[in-house]
């Protein structure tokens, strides 16, 4: 008999096993009963990293266990969203693993360590999640798209026949509906879906299934309908709304103590502490005292240099730098830090802050506020990299 009519050898048919197996990532969805909530587990079974989606706080010692049994080393735990129904544990996990935890630059933390935004990857691996803005449910919601586009993870942007609610959180149903067409729903028709929630124990979807039989997004459903669906729901907030938005927005661990509120001279400027306890400034006022106080911008050069400018004389110190630098900032004056919205510079003053910075802020809104005020911006390169003395 001649070999090409029996087909590929068990040993061709192995190694292409092999190979389409090697390359796709490990993967597990977990379920936590008393939220509803899936949490998925990805891995690279050749080099170990993994990453978590969505963990729930109750959760975390399953999770850890299940980590160790299979050898593998979390490198990041991913929020959808700022979750208003259960407590990450992102914040646990970093404090036990070392990961680094994720979460939207537009969700409002100061606590994560990586702020995302569209088009950005976050990599474990070989393998890599896209980033994709899916606001709507949330100011702040991401899916996360794997490269190959086989797997997506929704959020609450889309659950399985059905969505999130948009009726807090800056919430919003047109902003869901066009987020649902444009980021989910235009993904290839056989990508399987992975909600964060689901409540008649089903496990996932694809993008075919949900544009023909989804009763709020389908295909069948315009965005003045769904906007009609969603305006006529009238739920009950959920149980643990006021904890968990709280908690969530610092990855679900709590914030230090309020030393920083007690150690905050707020005589300097009309100082406002947000919700998280970073002190605030307005962009006006830094406009009418600019000459009174340093100014350090902690973004990217080339953000610095980019579309939104950066006020004139801002040092340039990269949040990143913010440690190594802070022994040569010049404390004599009040600092302000700046960047692109508010979250970074959020982080680096609150760090400044609990280091004995006591006249210091974050520009609410960033860049981005500053340029909405139609304040002068310059567009050179960065001064030196830490505000010189004066006096
Ligand atoms: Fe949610």
């Amino acid at each position: 008999m001649r070999g090409s009519k029996r087909g590929p050898s068990s040993l061709a048919r192995f190694v292409l096993w092999h190979v389409s197996m090697t390359l796709r990532p490990f993967f597990r969805q977990l379920f936590d009963a008393d939220s509803s909530t899936y949490t998925y587990l990805l891995a690279d079974e050749e080099t170990r990293e993994a990453v978590l989606i969505d963990p729930v706080i109750e959760q975390v010692d399953r999770d850890l266990e299940l980590l160790k049994e299979l050898g593998f080393r979390l490198v990041y735990a991913l929020d959808t969203h700022v979750h208003a129904d259960h407590v990450t544990a992102a914040g646990v996990l970093k404090e036990r693993l070392g990961c680094k935890t994720v979460l939207s630059e537009r969700a409002g933390s100061v606590r994560a360590d990586l702020l995302v935004k569209d088009g950005d990857r976050v990599p474990f691996g070989r393998f890599a999640l896209e980033v994709r803005e899916t606001p709507g449910h949330t100011n702040g919601c991401l899916s996360y798209v794997m490269e190959d586009q086989l797997l997506a993870f929704t959020g609450d942007a889309l659950l399985i026949r059905g969505c999130g609610r948009t009726d807090f959180q800056g919430g919003d149903s047109r902003t869901l509906y066009r987020s649902v067409r444009g980021k989910i729903l235009s993904l290839p028709a056989g990508t399987v879906l992975y909600p964060a929630h689901d409540y008649k124990g089903r496990t996932s979807t694809r993008v075919s299934e949900e544009k023909q039989h989804n009763p709020r997004l389908g295909d069948a459903k315009s965005e003045d309908e769904f906007v009609a669906i969603m305006a006529g729901l009238k739920l009950p907030n959920p149980k643990k709304m006021a904890v968990a938005v709280p908690a969530n927005l610092e990855c679900g661990v709590p914030a230090p103590p309020p030393a920083v509120g007690r150690e905050l001279d707020r005589g300097w400027a009309p100082v406002i502490l947000t919700p998280a306890g970073v002190p605030e400034v307005s962009p006006a006022w830094v406009h009418a005292n600019k000459n009174d106080v340093n100014v350090i911008d902690v973004r990217e050069p080339d953000e610095y240099r980019g579309e939104l400018g950066h006020i004139a004389g801002a040092s340039l110190v990269p949040l990143a730098t913010v440690s190594a630098a802070a022994s040569a900032i010049d404390a004599q004056k009040p600092l302000v830090v700046v960047c692109r919205s508010g979250g970074r510079s959020g982080k680096a003053a609150l760090w400044l802050a609990e280091r004995g910075f006591a006249r210091v802020a974050s520009m609410a809104g960033g860049m981005r506020a500053w340029n909405a005020e139609r304040f002068a911006v310059d567009y050179g390169s960065p001064q030196a990299a830490v505000p010189a003395h004066q006096g």
